[in-house]
């Protein structure tokens, strides 16, 4: 038996109960995260006079097809350019108009864990769309040069968008995903996208897709003290729907568009049972349809996501708890269990739990894998895929942040097929 107090600050006791293992985390290669910036409201406020200028210099819109669209993509580029980011446009037809994407790369970083952001460049055709969606555009592009005036050197490569056509059916954006070869596509870590979010009558939601992501955003919220809601008005409907659709995880941020704030939306978040936007799709969506506050938390959310989320592990792994007893699975019978029994973490088991799973078998199609957590809540990690291939050697990552950690956690195989037998070789969890 190896045991061994791990070596982390606040150390946990080591635990041996039956033949679990308490192993140390390691901290050898952990860098210390930078904190990221307050973002400037005042300069993502002159970027949306910028944008409304471009609008009322080309007959009242920025919409695709129009002036105002190109004008607005060169407007953005040139300060990208400015800033030492590598910049590229990327044109598509539709409608009959030459649409435009930029995609603008902070050189640097894993090429393979692609962090990204992006938001929607294109207005309505009524009008200057300086909240939809002048405003995610220009917290996007407040925070890309942010990134670049503190010299970021993230773990991860950061890559930026701004997509056309998003008015007329996420166009844009779905032509991007469509044009990234597979192998690319593969290498985006997360996408994050803003579409409305300095809304006049504010409500803070967040996306409910890739838990990471999410959470990310809603630990910024909880240290500002500002309740959150899960987006609802309409999944799907801006361009993370085309991220996503090619598994890529999302999430996101809004301050709601033309349904109305609920009485018990405004005890939380203050304003009126008006709508979130009365502006919305209207010609009235000028800068004076900005709620300054809600734009400004918004802009310092996507910056917190984008400097926490391109660090690679923020906290060092650990600490591990492990089992190496072998347990023989029984040909077509019941469950069995591997047991670790967990202490010395305080709250709950984070929302990356690691589970490694090793188990010998001939047949993986017979098995049936769930992670068992202390109050009996299941986590099913295979459920008979894989057919004839032989053994499980894998690392499952679970959201077990509504469990709490401590505690005895169990590896539950069972063989649901006769002929092909096996045994349970080992398990771990890492904190
Ligand atoms: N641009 C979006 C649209 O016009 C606005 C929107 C509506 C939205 N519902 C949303 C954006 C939900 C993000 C999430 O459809
Ligand atoms: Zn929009
Ligand atoms: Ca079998």
């Amino acid at each position: 038996m190896n045991l061994s107090v791990p070596r982390r600050v606040g150390a946990l006791a080591a635990v041996a109960a039956l033949a679990a293992t308490a192993l140390a985390g390691s901290t050898a290669n952990a860098a210390p995260t930078l904190a990221a910036p307050d973002i400037p409201v005042a300069n993502v406020k002159q970027h949306l006079a910028d944008l409304q200028s471009i609008a009322a210099a080309n007959g009242g819109n920025r919409a695709h097809g129009r002036t105002g669209y190109k004008a607005s993509i060169d407007f953005v580029k040139a300060k990208l350019d400015a800033a030492g980011y590598t910049t590229s446009i990327q044109q598509f037809t539709y409608n009959g108009s030459t649409g435009y994407n930029l995609i603008a790369d902070w050189p640097g970083g894993d090429p393979n864990q692609v962090v990204m952001a992006g938001s929607h460049l294109d207005s309505v055709s009524s009008g200057a769309g300086i909240n939809d969606n002048g405003s995610g555009s220009a917290a996007v592009l407040e925070t890309a040069l942010a990134v670049s005036r503190a010299d970021l050197q993230p773990t991860k490569h950061l890559r930026f968008g701004w997509w056309g056509a998003e008015e007329l059916g996420l166009v844009g954006s779905k032509y991007y995903v469509n044009q990234l070869p597979t192998a690319e596509r593969a290498k985006v870590s997360a996408y994050l996208n803003f579409d409305m979010i300095g809304s006049p009558n504010p409500g803070y939601f967040v996306y409910d897709d890739d838990p990471v992501i999410e959470q990310t955003f809603k630990d910024y919220f909880a240290g500002l003290g500002v309740p959150t809601e899960i987006e609802t008005e309409g999944d799907g409907r801006s361009d993370h729907a085309s991220f996503k659709n090619v598994g890529i995880p999302v999430g996101g941020l809004f301050t709601g568009a033309s349904r109305t704030k609920t009485s018990a939306q405004v005890q939380k978040w203050g304003g009126t049972t008006t709508a979130f936007d009365r502006c919305y799709h209207s010609s009235c969506d000028t800068t004076s349809n900005i709620n300054d506050t809600a734009l400004d938390r918004n802009s310092d959310a996507v910056a917190h996501a984008i400097w926490t989320l391109s660090a690679g592990s923020t906290t060092p792994p650990g600490p591990v708890f492990e089992n190496t007893a072998d347990v023989t699975v029984p040909d077509n019978g019941a469950a069995v269990t591997s047991t670790v029994n967990v202490t010395g973490i305080t709250g709950n088991a984070p929302s990356t739990l690691k589970v490694d799973v090793d188990i010998v078998h001939t047949w993986i199609g017979d098995l049936v894998v769930d992670l068992v957590a202390p109050d009996g809540s299941v986590y099913n990690l295979h459920n008979r895929s894989g057919g004839s291939a032989d053994n499980i050697k894998q690392t499952y990552t679970v959201n077990a942040s509504s469990e709490v950690a401590n505690g005895a956690w169990k590896l539950r195989v069972q063989d649901k097929a006769t002929y092909d037998t096996g045994y349970i070789n080992g398990f771990k969890l890492t904190f």
